[in-house]
């Protein structure tokens, strides 16, 4: 049984990927989110389900942390799919929005790959997915602060990739094109119709599983048919 598990499972990419592999009897597959469900310190953990976790708040990280890990002692894999969009011209972002949407996009990534470096250490063949964008390559108009994000956490990705060698954990990067979430609500310009489906990416996130360990995807950039939109 893979133990795997899924930050940002409420909506989109996510919440495909933790209905796919919690289909599997093969997985056990937990996520969080904001719209997870509670949780108590006696509850089992229950396979297939999203708990509820804020992780823009470190004070609701480490709750969650002491929870989960006070259950678990292998983690196989880790992906790493929360974060939002920030789509506006510079002017129009705050220092507040910034520093906002870099809690999510980046500082809660750095929190639960600490969190979970022990028990992925513990597994034969773990591995960390960080979900990372076009705008982690490219600069786009109106996106300042969602693509200085996404190289950030690109950086942190690349040092982990160096960093955890020695213990035997992967680092998979993949870069996205536009995929048919409801994070493109607000852009009625693009057409969800020239998107990658979400059912589709989810079936490519979960053959990483069932890679031989000996491989490690550095960066995987994928486009929609049409390319970047
Ligand atoms: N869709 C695309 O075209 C595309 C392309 C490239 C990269 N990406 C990246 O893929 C990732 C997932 O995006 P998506 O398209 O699946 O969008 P989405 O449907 O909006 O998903 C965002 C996920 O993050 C969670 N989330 C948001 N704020 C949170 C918070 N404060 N605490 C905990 N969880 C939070 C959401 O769950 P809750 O609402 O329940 O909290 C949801 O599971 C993002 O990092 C995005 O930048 C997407």
């Amino acid at each position: 049984m893979k133990q795997v598990f899924v930050a940002g499972s409420g909506s989109g990419i996510g919440e495909s990927l933790l209905r796919k592999l919690d289909s599997r009897e093969d997985v056990f597959v937990n996520g969080i989110s904001r719209r997870g469900e509670f949780f108590s310190g006696d509850n089992k953990i229950e396979k297939g389900k999203n708990y509820r976790c804020d992780l823009k708040s470190e004070k609701e990280i480490d709750l969650f942390v002491d929870f989960y890990l006070g259950k678990i002692k292998i983690l196989d894999a880790l992906y790493l799919c929360a974060g939002d969009g920030l789509f506006k011209p510079i002017s129009g972002i705050s220092g507040s929005d910034w520093d906002d949407h870099f809690l999510l996009n980046v500082k809660s990534n750095f929190l639960l790959l600490k969190a979970f470096y022990p028990v992925l250490k513990n597994s034969e063949a773990p591995f960390v997915c960080f979900i990372s964008s076009t705008a982690a390559k490219k600069g786009f108009p109106d996106s300042s602060a969602y693509c200085a994000s996404k190289h950030a956490v690109t950086g942190l990705a690349k040092a982990l990739r160096e960093e955890w060698k020695p213990d035997r954990i992967r680092v998979f990067t993949i870069f996205l094109g536009a995929v048919s979430t409801d994070i493109w609500n607000d852009r009625p310009e693009f057409d969800r119709k020239d998107m990658i489906e979400v059912g589709a990416l989810s079936q490519y996130l979960e053959s990483f599983l069932f890679l031989d360990k000996s491989i490690n995807i550095e960066e995987s950039y994928l486009l929609p048919l049409k390319g970047v939109l």
